[in-house]
């Protein structure tokens, strides 16, 4: 593969973008021209949450993952749009749920069309991919994108049902953390190995990378939720302990203090008073260098996650999601 035409190994973000840049530029194409509707309502709201952008990492991951494995058709085009909308849906339900203000930089859907036309737009998006991906007429990627989507919705039910539980096991978190989030991630690189044909214990491995990727992934938007500067990130922070969310920060910092100061963060979990306890969650997590250690726990994931990529033969678009899995940890946004 060392000949001249072949691509030269990425050695950052900048340049994995670079190296998809033409088939990056087709999927958003195939987006804003699959997005359309004779309904107005569903075309306003729809382009809002495209419109706004995000890092479009699962269709990126779709389109390495395909030709890392050495597919040279054109499918992997469509089917990162399929799963950009399937992420997409999710988001509008997921802000709904989570009464969430803001995302990709602007006011969340719901705040400006209310929660049933959020709803009903995010079933469009989901019914929208649905019809792509039975156009590409392969029962196998029906079969993963369905079992998929279901995963994630079992993920989003176990959450819900675990909100305020300050008692939540690290095990119970990971199961969530892997159905609502990493599973579409896992999905995103497997089908890159079934288009290119690999045998299923090579697709296996590849969807291990997406999944352990996927779980790096979902443990720095945790992290990211309780530091970052909500400016770059795009969501206000704090929601998840307004919500009465526990994620793996907090399940550190529990375990690593005792008495009354145990009791408190208890108390905030478990009495809704999120909003008003953030600031001693916040103190606490500091004194408990619990944001570091989980963050040191997603660096360990995103590096069992790229050595999954071994069955692949060396190449750019390898070496591309390498970084990948790096950046899905260490970023800001
Ligand atoms: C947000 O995903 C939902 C999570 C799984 C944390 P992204 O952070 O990939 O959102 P966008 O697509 O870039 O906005
Ligand atoms: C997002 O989970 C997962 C899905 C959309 C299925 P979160 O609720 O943790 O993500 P953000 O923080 O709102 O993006
Ligand atoms: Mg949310
Ligand atoms: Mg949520």
């Amino acid at each position: 593969m060392n000949d001249v035409t072949a691509p030269t190994a990425p050695a950052n973000l900048a340049e994995v973008l670079a190296l998809v840049a033409q088939d990056r530029q087709s999927v958003d194409e195939l987006i804003r021209r699959r997005l359309a509707s004779d309904v107005v309502l569903v075309n306003q709201i729809a382009q809002h949450i495209i419109g706004g952008g995000g890092k479009r990492l699962r269709p990126l991951l779709h389109l390495l993952s395909a030709r890392a494995a050495g597919y040279s058709g054109n499918q992997h085009i469509q089917l990162a749009a399929v799963i950009e909308f399937i992420h997409t849906a999710t988001l509008l339900h997921d802000d709904v749920v989570d009464e969430s203000g803001r995302r990709r930089g602007q006011e969340t859907a719901h705040q400006i069309w209310g929660n049933a036309a959020s709803v009903l737009v995010g079933d469009f998006l989901y019914s929208r991919s649905f019809q792509m991906m039975v156009e590409l007429e392969r029962m196998e990627v029906m079969q993963i994108l369905a079992d998929t989507t279901n995963t994630i919705a079992e993920g989003e039910v176990l959450q819900l049902m675990q909100m305020g539980n300050a008692d939540l096991a690290v095990d119970d978190y990971f199961r969530v953390i892997s159905d609502k989030t990493a599973c579409l991630f896992a999905a995103s690189t497997r089908l890159g190995g079934v288009l290119a044909g690999l045998r299923a214990s090579d697709c296996d491995l590849l969807a291990d990378f997406g999944l352990l990727l996927g779980q790096a992934f979902q443990i720095a938007d945790d992290v990211l939720d309780y530091q970052a500067d909500h400016g770059t990130l795009g969501k206000n922070i704090g929601d998840d302990l307004a919500e009465g969310k526990v994620t793996l920060p907090l399940i550190l910092a529990l375990e690593r203090t005792r008495g009354a100061q145990r009791d408190r963060l208890r108390q905030i979990i478990t009495t809704g008073d999120g909003a008003g306890g953030i600031d001693e969650v916040i103190s606490a997590l500091a004194a408990t260098d619990s944001l570091n250690d989980a963050l040191a726990q997603a660096r360990k994931l995103a590096q069992r996650a790229a050595a999954k990529l071994e069955i692949l033969a060396p190449s750019a678009h390898r070496s591309a999601l390498e970084i990948l899995a790096r950046y899905a940890v260490d970023r800001s946004l």
